[in-house]
């Protein structure tokens, strides 16, 4: 019988594409097993100016080292599960492009940890649930009364226009994971619930605003929020998430 050779790290050499350059990825690993081993670990990676960082995580996973643990999906800034922290910032991994961290002629080292505030399960998945807790919180669904009518509900552009940018949130936690408030005490509620709050608080249609905005008027809602617009840099929508937030703070104040 001929032996089959496997594919595995030790047996293929990684390719390295033409006109790559060496760059060197560090990673904060994690391994529940071994709690006391957390540390960086590097590695030596070829990244072209078109790669996206993603592809950089899945070449380590691919070629080197098939235990570095991460979550992806779409790979298209849509599906929201990619988010790390990246050279100290939250972003999604498969929207940075490499031609933003090469420079000729130079060493590039990109570091790359789990975003903060949330329990990490391994390497840069952390636990989501508490976010996702704080998201359901807030009703973010359309709540109305009476008999549902037989005909889709009108809306007039302007008042489309008023919530729009609050529903371009994918849920990928990089604005809650980057907030001083919530790493201090993640009982905050968090920028994303807010955003998700703030798109039916708006909404014409809908007949909960009072009802979440009694639930963000808690301690932990949104007067907890100190200004700091981290979350609005952090987002990779372009989600104006401290305004959305301001406004919220104002209906609260005044009325909708
Ligand atoms: S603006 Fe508010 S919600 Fe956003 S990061 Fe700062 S404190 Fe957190
Ligand atoms: S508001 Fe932006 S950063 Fe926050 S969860 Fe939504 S898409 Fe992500
Ligand atoms: S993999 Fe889906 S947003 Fe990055």
């Amino acid at each position: 019988m001929t032996a089959t050779a496997e594919f595995t790290s030790s047996t293929v050499n990684p390719p390295v594409p033409p006109g790559s350059t060496m760059v060197t990825i560090k990673v904060y690993r994690f391994n529940p097993e071994d709690p006391d081993a957390a540390g960086w670990q590097s590695y030596k990676v070829p990244a072209l100016p078109s790669d996206r960082f993603l592809n950089l995580l899945l070449y380590i996973k691919g070629y080197l080292d098939g235990t570095l643990t991460f979550r992806r999906s779409c790979a298209h800034g849509v599906c929201g599960s990619d988010a790390m922290r990246i050279n100290g910032v939250n972003r999604l991994a498969c929207k940075m492009l490499m031609k933003d961290f090469l420079q000729e002629g130079k060493e590039v080292t990109i570091t790359v940890e789990p975003i903060r505030g949330l329990p990490v399960e391994k390497d840069l998945v952390v636990d989501m649930e508490p976010f996702f807790d704080a998201f359901r919180a807030v009703k973010p669904y359309l709540i109305t009364s009476g008999n549902e009518p037989t005909r889709e509900r009108i809306q007039s552009p302007t008042d489309r226009e008023r919530f729009d940018d609050t529903t371009k949130c994918i849920l990928c936690a990089c604005c809650t994971t980057s907030c001083p408030v919530y790493w201090m005490d993640g009982s905050y509620f968090g920028p994303a619930a807010i955003v998700n709050a703030h798109r039916f608080i708006f909404d014409s249609r809908d007949e909960g605003a009072a009802e979440r905005l009694d639930i963000l008027n808690d301690v932990d809602g949104v007067w907890r929020c100190r200004t700091t617009f981290n979350c609005t840099d952090a987002c990779p929508r372009g989600i104006q998430v401290t305004k959305a937030i301001q406004e919220v703070k104002r209906a609260l104040l005044f009325s909708r």
